[in-house]
């Protein structure tokens, strides 16, 4: 594998001539430290069936199901699907995914390591997907707003951005939202989390999932805090040009994987009726989700 850092970008290592089916041991911790230490890796060239991509995650951890199956690839259910094309007239996956910032499974109690996706169709125009490293940006927060932060706790639900199923059509709302919440019930994590491989401190919360802030005790904090970390992270910056934002460009071919526990994304969807279709895979490591919870 060819390692290289883009000197124009705010996040990522670019490796090339990487091939999973060969890796040694040696070559995938390499590849995990690469991600750990520079939050995305761009893997170019790469040319993996549906099994192989999986085979990918298998390799970095252990890859999990998404608890939802509309999202699921009709062949292998640990491949999470995002496409507006449908195939031979039926929908397979779900378009306009994660068009909110947000990291995946914060509304779990154990959120996954690591991000892989795998773009399949890849639009001619606007792709990317942006990224805020929140280890970066909580390090950059004025001394006041970090110290309100170190001793909170966020409060994190899917309860606004679910997306409704073809099968609840007809199903009256009260009903739906009732199920959301025994299904996905609010859960909280430390405000800032501790990497369990890199020791650094994260802002863990995000404009989508973050649905309110408390004290240790659980006793609801001022929503102003919410807000100014929101803001001062850059994520009500609807232009995109706050400093902290970095969007990630791809090419057909490209694999991207991140680090599920310090950054947030946010899906870039054209406003041009494009065909777009990614594949999506998730992976525990072999750490704890946040260091500074004892266990
Ligand atoms: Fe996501």
């Amino acid at each position: 594998m060819i390692v290289s850092m883009p000197h124009d970008a705010l996040l990522g290592a670019v490796v090339t001539e990487f091939d999973h089916s060969t890796a040694t041991e040696a070559d995938i911790a390499e590849l995990k430290e690469l991600v750990y230490q520079h939050k995305i890796v761009r893997l170019r060239g790469q040319e993996l069936s549906t099994g192989a991509f999986v085979e990918l995650g298998k390799r970095l951890g252990t890859p999990a199901s998404y608890y939802e199956p509309m999202y699921h690839h009709p062949e292998n259910d640990l491949v999470f699907v995002s496409s507006n094309l449908p195939e031979n007239g039926k929908q397979i996956g779900v378009p306009k995914t994660g068009k909110f910032w947000h990291s995946d499974y914060q509304f779990m109690a154990e959120p996954f390591g690591f991000t892989l996706i795998y773009p399949q169709v890849v639009p001619q125009k606007n792709r990317g997907t942006y990224f805020i490293d929140l280890g970066k940006a909580f390090e950059a927060l004025p001394q006041d707003l970090k110290d309100a932060a170190a001793s909170a706790r966020a409060v994190h639900s899917p309860r606004r951005f679910f997306k409704i199923r073809p099968s609840d059509v007809y199903r009256p709302i009260g009903e739906l939202m009732a199920e959301i919440e025994a299904k996905t019930p609010a859960v909280t994590h430390n405000a800032v989390t501790k990497h369990p491989h890199t020791g650094e401190a994260v802002l863990y919360i995000s404009e989508g999932f973050t649905v309110g802030l408390t004290d240790a005790e659980g006793k609801d904090l001022d929503p102003g805090l919410l807000d100014a970390l929101l803001t001062a992270t850059g994520q009500r910056d609807t232009t995109f040009e706050h400093p902290n934002i970095h969007l990630q460009r791809f090419d057909a071919g490209d694999l991207l994987i991140w680090d599920n526990r310090s950054l947030v994304h946010r899906a870039l969807h054209t406003n041009t009726p494009e065909p777009a279709v990614s594949h999506r895979v998730t992976v525990y490591d072999e750490y704890p989700f946040d260091a500074s919870v004892e266990n």
